[in-house]
């Protein structure tokens, strides 16, 4: 990766094209324009931007009740940037952003867990609830 990617913890100044090509895989996916209210719905967000075409290439987010506990629902690096410590930083950054609370919960699917693990986290037990129908955001 020859870009340089700099690390911004507000999406102030984010529009929707600089968030194309997230949500991998996912199919029934949010716009860009859905992320980015997502993003700014969040109580924490960091984000990987590549500082030459100002695409955000990675972001991380949280939804924190500012006493005990966070929840971090996404975290992505486009394809073309893993690999280069990216998620890591991404992920390092937003925990220093949720120091001194009691909990900090994600899930993930198990080939994900050793890059999580490195990180601090422990396995647990987790329950959800998914409608696909509304996987590409509730409507405004
Ligand atoms: C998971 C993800 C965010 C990691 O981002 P990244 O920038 O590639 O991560 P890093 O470069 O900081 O990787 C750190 C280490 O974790 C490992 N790692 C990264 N992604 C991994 C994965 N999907 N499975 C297993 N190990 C992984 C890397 O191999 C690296 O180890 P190394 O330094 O020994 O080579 C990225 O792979 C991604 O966006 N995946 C698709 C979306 C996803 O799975 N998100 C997590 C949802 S909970």
């Amino acid at each position: 990766m020859s870009t340089k990617v700099e690390f911004r913890e507000s999406c102030d100044g984010i529009e929707p094209s600089a968030l194309k090509g997230f949500f991998v895989g996912w199919p029934n996916p949010p716009s860009p324009e859905t992320h980015l209210r997502v993003l700014k719905g969040s109580s924490h967000v960091v984000l990987a931007v590549d500082s030459t075409s100002g695409r955000v290439v990675g972001f991380i987010n949280a939804l924190c009740d500012g006493v005990l506990m966070a929840y971090i629902p996404l975290l992505e690096v486009l394809p073309d940037f893993q690999g280069n410590g990216i998620g890591s930083e991404l992920t390092r950054r937003l925990l220093r952003q949720l120091d001194g609370l009691y909990a900090v919960d994600l899930l993930c699917d198990t080939p994900v867990k050793p890059f999580y693990e490195r990180l601090g986290f422990r396995s647990e037990h987790g329950m959800s609830l998914r409608d696909f129908d509304n996987q590409c955001g509730r409507p405004e």
